[in-house]
């Protein structure tokens, strides 16, 4: 390897380094949410009009009780979890749902994007 090019792999090895250790923008923003929570509408409603479908509505779902929307028959895993939403089991729930849930009806791969995680979870919060 020429000397140019074991430095630019370096120089990109660093580059990812930084990546990985970049915390989340704090907050999230919330338009990319808004784009990225295209991914949850085929399953799930937001807005004055929400109702539970293929999967429960979302409304407020931040400090909700996991399981507790009335219009919407859940898993026993999810009813069972004892989880409250917050940035945090959200956060974690959205990497990997099953991980989270055991047994959870929700068949969804997980977002490993740390920003797109906190962008949704701004856009959720905007969802009352
Ligand atoms: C393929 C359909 C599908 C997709 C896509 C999907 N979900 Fe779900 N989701 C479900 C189902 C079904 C449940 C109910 C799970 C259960 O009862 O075990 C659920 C449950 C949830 C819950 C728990 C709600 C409650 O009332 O406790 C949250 C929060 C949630 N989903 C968020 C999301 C978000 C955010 C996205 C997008 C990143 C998403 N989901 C994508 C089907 C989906």
């Amino acid at each position: 390897m020429s000397r140019s090019a074991s430095h630019s792999v370096r120089c990109a090895l660093a580059a990812a380094a930084l990546c990985a250790l970049a915390p989340a923008r704090a907050g999230g923003d919330v338009a990319a949410g808004k784009a990225a929570f295209r991914k949850c509408a085929s399953c799930h409603q937001v807005g004055p009009s929400a109702r539970g479908g293929f999967g429960p509505q979302l409304n407020a779902v931040i400090g909700r009780r996991a399981a507790s929307t009335t219009d919407y028959t859940y898993s026993d895993a999810m009813r069972r979890s004892g989880i409250v939403w917050n940035e945090q089991t959200l956060g974690a729930f959205l990497r990997g749902p099953g991980d989270v849930v055991p047994g959870t009806r929700m068949r969804f791969w997980g977002i490993s994007d740390a920003q797109q995680i906190a962008d949704l979870l701004a856009y959720l919060r905007t969802q009352r």
